[in-house]
């Protein structure tokens, strides 16, 4: 086992650090030398694409959270309504679906028995089923009528980290696929947005390059038997898969909140140093975002925020600690500043001695309903 993990002390730190290439091996196959994006992997027609009335994507766990990202960058790129349902509430609550619905199924294994009982669901009324997977043959991918394949290579650890985020760029690449070929962005458009994931890779490098901040924030914190994140818009999103990661590998209570409806009851659970973990790399919710983190400091929180590095200094009068990613569209950010939260909940499961890659009561693979 030790030389599978080749060199690193557990398979969720090897696969936080095979990020860039995980990326990039699900990205570059899928495009041409003029940066047009290839994806036989959707057998929609244009003409079909045109009377889809909307898309709704099925997962569970951390892939649902990829769900999240991907209805926005769906209904950015597309403008097509979409909605993100957890896998095991889709089929009872007689979903309308028919056969002008796209269901997209996303799951890292392709076995997960909720998902895939969805996505039986969708099919029988009539929908056109897609999958993102990582496994190649997987029961999923053997149902759905197109398959994504995520190149993340295997993931063994409970954690999911690089599936996670070869997930959404699955969903990036699809949506900007539909908005071609529905002709809802100009090329020159689509094309500057592929450039900018080209550069997602090594700005993830750069992140794991400066982990060791990460790493010394997380010992300091071990004593934390609460955490909340909070953000807005993309960032509560990234903020909901950064609490489940701590949740699931340290064993802390950990909540995540769109930060709009902190007032609204979480709020009352602060107390002088609960950590707090404030998402904030989206521009146009950035003031927002500081007049929530002045709110839980007043309560006496402790703040770690995240960031993009344009804003990092203005951002150091607002927190206790800030970690900054690498700046990028504002609609990319997800895949960047999950990283830092992935590195914090493993340091903190390393700093209180559990079993990263295998935590209790948790399956890699869930194939009971
Ligand atoms: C389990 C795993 C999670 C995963 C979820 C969905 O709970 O521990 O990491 O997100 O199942 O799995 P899937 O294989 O469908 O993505």
């Amino acid at each position: 086992e030790s030389a599978e993990k080749g060199g690193y002390e557990h398979f969720m730190l090897k696969e936080m650090y095979e990020q860039p290439k995980a990326v990039r091996d699900t990205l570059m196959p899928r495009l041409d030398d003029e940066n047009r994006i290839l994806l036989d992997e959707l057998s929609l027609t244009p003409e079909q694409l045109n009377h889809l009335k909307k898309i709704i994507i099925i997962a569970c766990g951390t892939a649902w959270h990829a769900g999240l990202v991907g209805k926005a960058a769906i209904e950015k790129f597309v403008r097509i309504p979409v909605e993100v349902e957890i896998a095991s509430e889709f089929r009872y609550r007689d979903p309308f679906v028919d056969e002008r619905t796209l269901v997209i199924a996303v799951s890292q294994s392709g076995e997960t028995a909720d998902t895939l009982a969805a996505l039986r669901e969708a099919k029988m009324k009539g929908a056109h089923v897609m999958t993102v997977t990582n496994v190649v043959g997987s029961r999923i991918s053997r149902e759905a009528q197109d398959v994504f394949y995520t190149w993340a290579g295997p993931e063994i650890a409970v954690a999911s980290t690089k599936a996670y985020i070869t997930q959404v760029m699955a969903l990036y690449l699809i949506g900007l696929k539909m908005a071609e070929l529905r002709a809802q962005m100009p090329q020159e458009e689509i094309t500057k947005i592929v450039q900018e994931l080209k550069e997602l890779p090594s700005k993830i490098q750069q992140i794991l390059d400066h982990q060791e901040k990460i790493k010394e924030l997380a010992n300091k914190q071990i004593h934390q038997h609460h955490a909340f994140y909070i953000g807005r818009g993309l960032d509560d999103y990234t903020a909901r898969e950064g609490s489940l990661k701590l949740k699931e590998i340290s064993y802390v209570h950990s909540e995540a909140i769109a930060a709009g409806e902190l007032k609204h009851g979480t709020i009352a659970l602060l107390e002088k140093g609960t950590l707090v973990v404030a998402m904030a790399t989206q521009e146009p919710l950035y003031d927002k975002m500081v007049s929530n983190m002045k709110e839980v400091k007043a309560r006496g929180a402790y703040v770690i925020a995240v960031t993009k590095a344009s804003l990092e200094k203005e951002m150091q009068q607002s927190a206790d600690v800030v970690f900054s990613v690498p700046d990028t569209l504002d609609i990319l950010s997800p895949v960047l500043s999950v990283v830092p939260l992935q590195l914090f909940s493993y340091y903190m499961a390393v700093a209180r001695g559990a079993d990263v890659d295998k935590p209790k009561n948790l399956a890699k693979s869930v194939t009971v309903e």
